[in-house]
């Protein structure tokens, strides 16, 4: 049991799309500093929970509560603003801009600055861009100690691993209490995947106090990065404990092998 607060706590989360129940009742609790695993067959519902943690999707019940707070019927920026940053499956970087007007976007995204704010406001508004950017610059530097150079060069010419890192970097430069990263080794190598997992351990050094969901593919990296593990299937919550607890769980063996080699 954990003896941190709760930051998050959902019960009953249910989503339907049409007939299709993509989750159906998922209980999950979230604690301050905590990094849970999140694992499951495609189509299993992973992403459509990050949805509607976010605000992307209105879910058909359930409720979700962060920072004793309820969700329900808050739009998408206004979460932002409470301190939920995620990162997509697909990267959504611009590749035609650089790495410092990507963050800066990101973190634009989350405030719905409209541009009569920006003016009236524009001097705390720069102040917090300036403050934003060396945090990141920080945080780039950590990652990858040429990145912060390269700040102004376009992520169109940066290499996977460092996209990626741009990516993480633009959910943190609002400083969130809660990250969501929904498969970020998709596309790496094992040496890539290896560096990302570096990085995460990093993130986690520098910010004690933020909590992550990680959704993977690759039990190296969740058994290297989470303190607890849920596993979905079929948009239910099927099995949740320790890492070595998840993969000697038959349901979650028999979702990912199928029923005859989880019991050989
Ligand atoms: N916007 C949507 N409209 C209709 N069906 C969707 C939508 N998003 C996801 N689904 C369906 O919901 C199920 C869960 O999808 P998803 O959460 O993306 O799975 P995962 O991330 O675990 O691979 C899948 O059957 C998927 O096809
Ligand atoms: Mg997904």
């Amino acid at each position: 049991m954990s003896v941190s607060p709760s930051l998050l706590e959902v019960a009953g989360l249910t989503v339907r799309f049409g007939g299709l129940v993509a989750l159906d009742g998922v209980d999950v609790v979230v604690a301050e500093g905590e990094t849970v695993g999140v694992i499951g067959p495609n189509g299993s519902g992973k992403t459509t929970f990050f949805n509607a943690l976010t605000g992307l999707l209105v879910p058909a019940a359930g409720e979700i509560v962060f920072l004793g707070r309820r969700l329900a019927g808050l739009e998408a920026h206004a979460i932002a603003r409470l301190g939920i940053a995620r990162t997509f499956q697909a990267s959504r970087l611009c590749l035609a801009l650089s790495v410092f007007d990507n963050i800066l976007i990101g973190m634009h995204a989350g405030r719905r600055t409209g541009v009569v704010d920006f003016v009236v406001r524009r001097g705390r508004f720069l102040g917090e861009m300036r403050t934003a950017i060396e945090r990141v610059s920080h945080l780039l530097a950590l990652f990858n100690g040429d990145l912060p150079r390269r700040g102004f060069e376009r992520v169109g010419q940066l290499p996977q691993i460092d996209r990626r890192r741009v990516e993480i970097c633009r959910a943190l430069a609002a400083e969130p209490k809660l990250l969501l990263l929904d498969e970020p080794s998709a596309g790496m190598n094992p040496e890539e995947t290896a560096e990302l997992m570096r990085d995460l351990q990093i993130v986690r050094e520098e910010m004690p106090g933020l909590s992550v969901i990680i959704i993977e593919h690759d039990m190296f990296v969740i058994e290297g990065v989470s303190q607890r593990v849920v596993a979905f299937n079929y948009g239910r919550k099927i099995a949740e404990g320790s890492f070595a607890e998840i993969a000697g769980h038959e349901e979650v063996r028999e979702a990912y092998l199928g029923k005859e080699a989880a019991r050989a």
